[in-house]
């Protein structure tokens, strides 16, 4: 049960990696609706249980005989329900800290040791469990790190045993699972492709599916689960060239479903329906409304043309089910971006029953699985993710010439980003610091130091190379042209190149290549290089690159005619985002 917090996926990331279902809802779910659940997992949440209209939960859940564990703000949650008392700390315990055991009977602690290392990130606690129940183990900030009601078979824990840097954590999750629940081992995403393969056809019924392929790896699964489900006469797959595609991206696709026989997939070059729209546009939220409406005309037009009937067909898309959280999709997120399949005019579609995400209760990693057990290419599936909006959220513009200030920090470059903070959406400039990102330098710890400290911003690169100083950086008015993309994906196609000769590109999650309107003189565009690590996306570090690689990167880079400069993202997500916009 989600109260608010973005790792509340992690947690039921964990549960499935485990081997059981794992479905996440809204915290104030009644009871009745969560009867078919052998368990009960309230996650950790950024509220207090005393703000005004933080987080609740239907107290019948915690009697309704299903074992419950209340993690962080679930600990508090499960307290305050129950008429204990939950208080500020008199401070805060954020990152590693010990776990000392206070007895060695609890079934949620069995076979750990009475020491050991956990993560921690609050400042309320628990000051008096409710009646009934024990405290199991503290720390030296803590006297409540764990508590339970055996009896009731309730459990709470101060700490997260959700995240790597919990020791046990895995095993205090299958303490719970396995011999509190009576769970199970018997969830894996490629058992449950049959499965998936009826739901298809049960939506369907009878009709075809429209599928946009974009050569990723989310919409190429969820397409081959259509085509498996209902067979090559009943699906239709195009892949539109936006003009916002990467280099090469076109030919690899064409490549890749040729595969697949002949005219599965059909190549649209739709090149200016997209960019046109686009011309003048400087807002991102704005930018992926146009996007995703585009896509609808698209479609519209093609079926038009191809004869297709209204009623006969319905829209498939591989949407995977973080994306349905990021976009507001469920009722306790922020919405942070607009996804490109969740624009009003696809909304409007789902309302009518007419869309088919085979891929919607999925996260990334399991996407890969359900390629792999239907015999996709590694090439495919090994694919770093790409945005559906393309280069566009990646091609930053600017309404109005601006000027580069100096700040005690360093240089205030006044391009916005998108970033999330306290699990809401951010707009705000981005801080240049002009220490070369070497990977002994450590710059990542200072940048979250930055973005902490300063109200401003919520983004910090460093300065890589420069054709000239930061005091001649000017922002320039831009929007999204021919020319400008043309740079980006040459810059990207550098990068791509170099990454993957290098090896690099396997030792990163995603590596976003951004063109920001920053420079001096005739050299009106930069680039900035973000390479990150995460798992599913939601969360992120930045990650160093080896010094002689990237500088050897950067002076390839800024040998395109028109680049000024190129710097190096160090932020975090949070508090930024991975995509820039
Ligand atoms: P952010 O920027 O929100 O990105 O930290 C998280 C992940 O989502 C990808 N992304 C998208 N994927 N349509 C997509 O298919 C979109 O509109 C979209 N926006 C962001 C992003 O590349 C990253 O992997």
């Amino acid at each position: 049960m989600d109260t608010g917090g973005q790792y509340c996926h992690l947690i039921a990331r964990k549960v499935r990696e485990l081997g059981v279902s794992s479905e996440v809802y809204p915290s104030d779910t009644r009871a009745e609706t969560l009867r078919h659940a052998r368990g009960v997992i309230i996650s950790g949440g950024p509220a207090s249980v005393y703000d005004h209209n933080s987080p609740t939960m239907d107290a019948a859940v915690l009697s309704a005989g299903a074992p419950t564990l209340g993690i962080c703000y679930g600990q508090q949650l499960i307290t305050q329900v129950l008429g204990g008392e939950v208080r500020k700390g008199d401070k805060g315990e954020f990152g590693l800290a010990f776990l000392d055991l206070r007895v060695n009977d609890s079934r949620l602690f069995r076979g750990l040791t009475d020491h050991q290392k956990i993560w921690m990130s609050h400042r309320d606690l628990v000051a008096a469990p409710p009646a009934g129940f024990r405290v199991l183990a503290s720390t030296t900030t803590c006297p409540t790190a764990a508590i339970e009601d055996a009896e009731r078979r309730i459990y709470g824990v101060q700490f997260h045993p959700e995240v790597v840097h919990t020791t046990e954590g895995a095993k205090i999750l299958r303490n719970f699972l396995f011999d509190i629940c009576g769970c199970e081992k018997d969830w894996s995403p490629a058992n449950r492709i049959a499965l998936v393969e009826e739901q298809i056809r049960e939506r369907a019924e009878g009709r075809s599916v429209f599928f946009f392929v974009s050569g990723g790896v989310d919409s190429t699964v969820a397409f081959t689960l259509c085509l498996e489900a209902l067979g090559s006469e009943r699906v239709c797959g195009v892949y539109v060239d936006t003009g916002l595609m990467r280099e090469g991206e076109t030919k690899f696709v064409e490549e890749t479903f040729a595969g697949l026989g002949h005219g599965v997939v059909k190549i649209e070059h739709a090149e200016e329906e997209f960019l046109g729209p686009l011309e003048g546009v400087h807002e991102p939220e704005i930018k992926r409304h146009i996007i995703g409406e585009q896509f609808v005309k698209a479609q519209e037009r093609i079926m038009a043309e191809r004869g297709i009937a209204d009623g006969s067909w319905i829209l498939g898309q591989g949407t995977i089910y973080p994306d349905t959280i990021e976009s507001g999709g469920t009722s306790q997120s922020a919405t942070i971006k607009t996804h490109h399949n969740r624009v009003p005019g696809i909304q409007k579609l789902m309302e009518q029953g007419l869309i088919v995400e085979p891929l919607a209760d999925f996260y990334k990693d399991e996407v890969r699985e359900i390629g792999r057990e239907m015999g996709l290419s590694a090439t495919l599936l090994d694919r770093h993710p790409f945005p559906g909006p393309g280069l566009a959220i990646r091609c930053l513009c600017s309404a109005e010439e601006h000027i580069v200030s100096r700040v005690p920090e360093g240089w205030l470059v006044p391009v916005h980003s998108v970033g999330v903070q306290g699990d809401s959406r951010s707009y705000a400039p981005v801080l240049a610091i002009e220490t070369f990102p070497s990977a002994a330098a450590k710059l990542q710890d200072e940048a979250t130091e930055l973005v902490n400290r300063s109200r401003g911003i919520n983004r910090v690169m460093a300065v890589v190379a420069s054709r000239e100083p930061m005091e001649k950086q000017r922002v320039f008015a831009s929007s999204i042209t021919h020319g400008r993309l043309e740079l980006l994906r040459r810059a990207d196609g550098i990068v791509r190149q170099m990454s993957h000769d290098s090896g690099f590109d396997a030792k990163v999650w995603q590596f976003p290549v951004i063109l920001i309107p920053v420079g001096a003189g005739e050299s009106r565009d930069a680039i900035v290089l973000r390479p990150i690590y995460s798992v599913d996306g939601m969360t992120a570090d930045s990650v160093t690159m080896p010094d002689d690689l990237l500088r050897a990167m950067a002076a390839k880079i800024l040998e395109i005619p028109g680049i000024s400069g190129v710097y190096y993202d160090l932020t975090h997500k949070p508090p930024g985002t991975i995509e820039w916009e």
